[in-house]
């Protein structure tokens, strides 16, 4: 049985609509890191933060998942099924939710979800589609302690025991449309080798291309749907 982690970033939701942060129309080239992406940003002006990911939300409303999405829930649908003897887990650094859109159901958000919010005083997270606000109640609670459930710059990413549970025991390990410029997920390749085959999906090669045995260069929605019906066909 072979066992792949996919690692994902925003690359893999570009072609639905969704900016990534990087390029150079990105999210980055319009908004400073630190006035909405970090906690001291939040502590200083909420309201700012809040209106970025509400806009982002409200965003994310408007797009469906693409063929790249929909190609990687098709090779964890044939793992279900027994027709491809594998295992597929997800990885993402991104926090829309365009893979269970797809269909996928094993997927871990390393940086949260935008679909959440975190209540900092009694620590739940529920679902939230509408807008917050610095004064937004918690549904839990009743508190006015919510903020977005991602993870922000010098915060601890999510669920790393077990990602890296899973890198030691992977065969395969695939990173598509990441710049590998922000750890610890830029690392991970480098934590495969020796025992994992690695593969690089990109429109370009990433910051850490050079740790790939394999690359795949091209638009995501192209590339990914090519590497699933070659895994299948094994
Ligand atoms: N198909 C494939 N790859 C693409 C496509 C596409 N259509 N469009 C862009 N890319 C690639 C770019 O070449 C780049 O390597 O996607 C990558 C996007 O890089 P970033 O914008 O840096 O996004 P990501 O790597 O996900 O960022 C990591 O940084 O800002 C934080 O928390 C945020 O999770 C994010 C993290």
């Amino acid at each position: 049985m072979e066992r792949i982690v996919v690692l994902t970033g925003a690359g893999i939701s570009r072609e639905s609509g969704l900016d990534t942060f990087r390029d150079a129309d990105g999210i980055w080239s319009r908004y400073d890191i630190a006035d909405v992406c970090t906690p001291d940003a939040f502590r200083r002006d909420p309201a700012l933060v809040d209106r970025f990911y509400n806009d982002r939300r409200a965003e994310l409303g408007r797009v469906r998942p693409n063929a790249a999405h929909l190609a990687l829930a098709r090779l964890e649908e044939a793992a279900r099924t027994g027709q491809w003897p594998g295992e597929l887990l997800i990885v993402t650094q991104n926090i829309d939710d365009l893979h269970e859109r797809a269909g996928s159901r094993n997927v871990w958000h390393m940086h949260g979800e935008l679909l959440r919010v975190r209540c900092t005083s009694c620590g739940g997270t529920p679902e939230w589609q509408a807008d917050c606000l610095p004064h937004t109640p918690c549904p839990l609670c009743g508190r006015p302690t919510l903020r977005p459930d991602v993870v922000w710059f010098g915060e601890i990413p999510l669920h790393m025991p077990r990602i890296e549970a899973a890198l030691e025991a992977c065969d395969l390990f695939v990173a598509i449309g990441t710049s590998g410029t922000v750890y610890p997920a830029a690392g991970f390749a480098a934590l495969v080798e020796g025992h994992a085959d690695t593969l690089e999906i990109n429109q370009k090669p990433s910051a850490v291309s050079t740790r790939f045995d394999r690359f795949m260069t091209g638009p995501a929605t192209r590339m990914v749907p090519r590497w699933v019906d070659e895994r299948l066909a094994r």
